[in-house]
């Protein structure tokens, strides 16, 4: 196995130990000159159960010995090393983490995202980035993750800047390409050892009649918003199981995929749209039934129109310009006529906003008694039967 691919998954078992249940501790890793608690290097060597059981028993060991967490952890004749923190910049200045050690409780509602580290893909604008600064604000961390590379990493030095200290970090990923998915689920390992939360959000919109829609289209759409969410769970849940063996199984992390309203009645002359959506929440039950035994909930959230978003603003490329030029809305006359025709399709009279829709990450992420479920935020548009 190639040495990068083990240490990645040491790194992830390590983190998963030091969930407390309250907030997941940053575990960095990079080399280091000294140590407080040497790991034998034969751990290398071991399954991922045993290396899980030997991680537990010393840092036990440790921690009953000397009463605190070890503040840095060295893997014996190898460059590895791993220092923790409450947030990313604490572990990099390496000072002491100031913990209780005996602590494994419930959050409180208002901590349910303090010290988690997220993962977006699509970061970069739209649902993304806001969902990005949403779960900042509650405290957390967040990779931006775009094939935007640039849109996701002037926004993550914004945000840096703005919160004086390491809030986030960008990564390239095609979300609809194995091997750009399995190297940015690499390099969390090597950042952070791991994740919390995975928002596969990153998606496009081809809309076009059946009669008429190229299958290139077709497939490209059905590439990004279906076979992403099956590339990106493939890679995320992984890392999440290797976190679960540290933790012995009382580390539970999640994986969101953006449905749509659209994945739950059909569209007009979108079908390629709505079928991956459909399809989506047909993937997020599978796998939930499946990862449930690494502590994985899986859960998907379908959004009414998004309309102050740029898939529908844009004043260019824009839904409502499209939908305008393309006479689809029976006599509108304005931009301001297409927008009022979807609204008044919505009970509650509005597109739906990022904090909508980050009122339902954070009760999917808070409930630790529920996964396969699609959670709609439609205004009232679109009702579960
Ligand atoms: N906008 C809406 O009205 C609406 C409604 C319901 C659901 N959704 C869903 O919410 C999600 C976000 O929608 P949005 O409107 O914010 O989209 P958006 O077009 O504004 O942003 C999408 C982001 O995804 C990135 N992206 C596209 N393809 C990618 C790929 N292959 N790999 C990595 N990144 C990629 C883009 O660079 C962009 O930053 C999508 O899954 C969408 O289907 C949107």
């Amino acid at each position: 196995m190639n040495d990068n691919k083990r240490i990645y998954e040491i790194a992830a078992i390590i983190r998963g130990y030091f969930f407390d249940g309250e907030s997941s501790l940053v575990v960095l890793t990079r080399a280091m000159d000294s140590s407080e608690l040497m790991l034998s290097e034969t751990l290398l060597t071991l399954s991922n159960e045993e290396a899980a059981s030997y991680i537990r028993k010393t840092i036990d060991e440790f921690v009953k010995d000397k009463g605190h967490y070890p503040s840095n952890i060295h893997i014996e004749k190898t460059k590895m090393g791993f220092v923790l923190g409450n947030t990313y910049d604490e572990a990099h200045e390496n000072r002491p983490l100031d913990r209780k050690v005996d602590y494994i409780g419930s959050s409180k509602r208002k901590d349910i995202m303090k010290g988690k580290i997220s993962v977006v893909t699509g970061g970069a604008q739209g649902f993304g980035a806001g969902i990005v600064k949403g779960l900042i604000e509650e405290g957390g961390i967040v990779y931006i993750a775009d094939m935007n590379q640039k849109g996701a990493s002037d926004f993550a030095n914004q945000l840096n800047e703005e919160y004086k200290q390491t809030v986030a970090f960008s990564l390239y990923v095609n979300v609809s390409n194995e091997e750009s998915v399995s190297e940015m689920i690499q390099t969390i390992a090597m950042t952070t050892g791991g994740f919390d939360l995975f928002v596969s959000n990153a998606g496009v919109l081809k809309a076009g009649s059946v009669k008429e829609m190229s299958l290139k289209d077709f497939e490209f759409v059905t590439s990004v918003d279906y076979t992403g969410f099956f590339i990106c769970t493939k890679f995320a849940s992984q890392l999440l199981a290797l976190q679960n063996l540290g933790s012995n199984g009382r580390y539970m992390s999640d994986i969101i995929s953006m449905s749509s309203k659209s994945g739950l009645e059909g569209s007009n002359k979108n079908g390629a749209y709505a079928g991956a959506k459909f399809g989506t929440i047909g993937l997020t039950q599978s796998f939930a039934l499946e990862l449930i035994s690494d502590n994985i909930k899986v859960n998907a959230i379908c959004p009414g129109n998004f309309l102050d978003g740029p898939l529908w603003s844009d004043p260019e490329k824009g839904l409502f310009v499209q939908y305008l030029n393309a006479n689809k809305v029976p006599g509108a006359k304005t931009l301001s006529d297409v927008r009022k025709f979807y609204e008044s399709k919505v009970p509650i009279s509005r597109g739906c906003r990022v904090e909508d829709v980050m009122r339902a990450i954070c009760y999917i992420v808070e409930q630790k008694y529920e996964t396969g479920q699609a959670v709609p935020v439609t205004g009232g548009q679109v009702m579960l039967n």
